[in-house]
This record gives C-alpha cells, sequence and structure tokens, in this order.
C-alpha cells in the first residue's frame, strides 16, 4: 500500500521486530524485509506503510501484547482484519531498527464531511516514552498536509485513561462520550470518547 504523497525512499530495510513475549522482552528472532516506499518521518519514529509481510507477524503481537489486548482485542486474526480492510491505511511504526507499534488511518470521502480517523497501537515495551504521541504528530501532519485534512478523530474507549491523555498531549479535545459504541475482547459494548483535532490546533 502507497501513501500518495509521502516521502519516497524506496530503500529495502532489514530491522528486528519487537514482539512480546511473557517476560517483556522483545524477540530478536522475527527478522522482516519491508519496502521503505511512502515513508513518513516523525522526530522520534519513522513511520512505514505495512508490507505484506508484516500483517501477520505485527497482528499476532499486538494480540499478545499486554499493553494493546485489551483494547485491540486478544484475537489475532481480528486485528489482521483491522489492519487489511479496505478504507485502512496502516503504518508500522518504527523506532531505529524496531517495529515498536501501528498506527492506521482511514478518510470520509464525502468532500462536505470530509475528515480522517486514525487507530494506533504501541507495544508494551515500548509505551510510555511518547512514541505513541511522536507517531500520531507525524501523521497528522501528512493528513493535513498532505491529503488536505482540517480535522482529524480518534476513539478511544472511555475507560482508555493512557490514550486520552497521550492523545490530549497531541491537541486532541473531547467531544462526547458514545454510549454502548464498541463491543470489547468480553463481548460486553462499552462506551467510547470521540475526540476531535483541527488543524490549527496540533501541539508540536
Ligand atoms: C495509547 C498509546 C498509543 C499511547 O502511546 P505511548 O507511547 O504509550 O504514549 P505516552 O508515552 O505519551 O504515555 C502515555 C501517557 O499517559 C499517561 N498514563 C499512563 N497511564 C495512565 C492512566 N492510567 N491514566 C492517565 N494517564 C496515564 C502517561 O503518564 C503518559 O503521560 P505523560 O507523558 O504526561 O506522563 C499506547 O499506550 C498504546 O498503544 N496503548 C494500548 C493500545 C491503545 O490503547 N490504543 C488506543 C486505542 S484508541
Amino acid at each position: 500500500m502507497e501513501a500518495d504523497g509521502a516521502k519516497q525512499t524506496g530503500t529495502q530495510e532489514a530491522y528486528t521486530m519487537a514482539r512480546t513475549s511473557a517476560s517483556g522482552m522483545e524477540d530478536p528472532m522475527v527478522k522482516l524485509h519491508v519496502d521503505n516506499t511512502g515513508t513518513l518521518q516523525g522526530k522520534r519514529v519513522t513511520l512505514h506503510p505495512l508490507a505484506p509481510s508484516e500483517i501477520d507477524p505485527l497482528a499476532q503481537a499486538i494480540a499478545e501484547d499486554e499493553t494493546t489486548s485489551p483494547w485491540w482485542g486478544d484475537d489475532a486474526e481480528k486485528v489482521k482484519k483491522w489492519l487489511t480492510e479496505e478504507r485502512a491505511h496502516p503504518f508500522a511504526i518504527q523506532a531505529g531498527d524496531t517495529v515498536v507499534g501501528v498506527i492506521t488511518f482511514y478518510e470520509e470521502a464525502d468532500p462536505d464531511y470530509k475528515f480522517a480517523g486514525i487507530d494506533i497501537g504501541v507495544l508494551a515495551p515500548y509505551s510510555g516514552r511518547g512514541l505513541g504521541p511522536d507517531a500520531l504528530r507525524t501523521l497528522a501532519r501528512y493528513l493535513f498536509n498532505e491529503r488536505g485534512h482540517h480535522r482529524i478523530v480518534i476513539d478511544p474507549t472511555a475507560k482508555n485513561h493512557r490514550a486520552i491523555r497521550a492523545y490530549e498531549k497531541v491537541g486532541f479535545r473531547p467531544v462526547g462520550i458514545m454510549r454502548r459504541y464498541e463491543r470489547g475482547p468480553d463481548g460486553e459494548w462499552r462506551d467510547g470518547l470521540l475526540m476531535d483535532l483541527l488543524a490549527d490546533e496540533l501541539m508540536e
């Protein structure tokens, strides 16, 4: 998948994909090759469009990870479905030579209601270091500057206080509670918090 308008590098790179084991250590055995076409450069992270070969191992890592699984779910097939759904534009979040998570966006096509929506997951060993906000700012800049959006939305579970805090640091503001918005991994409906960010509100 190619990210239109993104910086083109077209290089092949090998890197180690982070996987969370029971001990929370990364598994250096998972080596992948990716095409960096359409890479977006942040201050501390690089976002590269997810390569087909990355989808299965990343979905598995997200489903097994203690930080991401409560929100993305522990079913790798479902995670894979979200990463590969037709509207999704998924990027791997890369810090140094390690993939630390995933960030994806979708777009509303109707020009009178134009907006982009973002979802993100940073794996446990890399959470709490500011990498998520850097990835969000990087993708937001791309959506505002290259894809002509004026508004971006994100919709964490209402009880996901860490995510809400991370999004506020980027400039997202709460719009309101969406009651029984999504079905959680436990099968129960849970409330979501709609947050949005306008182009002139991005906090660098
Ligand atoms: C949400 C997420 C993307 C944030 O990325 P990150 O790189 O960990 O973000 P940060 O490094 O800014 O750390 C999170 C912030 O929340 C704070 N935080 C952590 N736990 C918290 C809690 N229970 N309540 C309130 N704030 C909390 C941290 O202190 C930090 O804020 P600070 O810099 O002001 O101290 C990442 O944690 C993640 O992927 N979580 C699991 C999946 C998920 O929730 N995805 C979002 C679905 S919408």
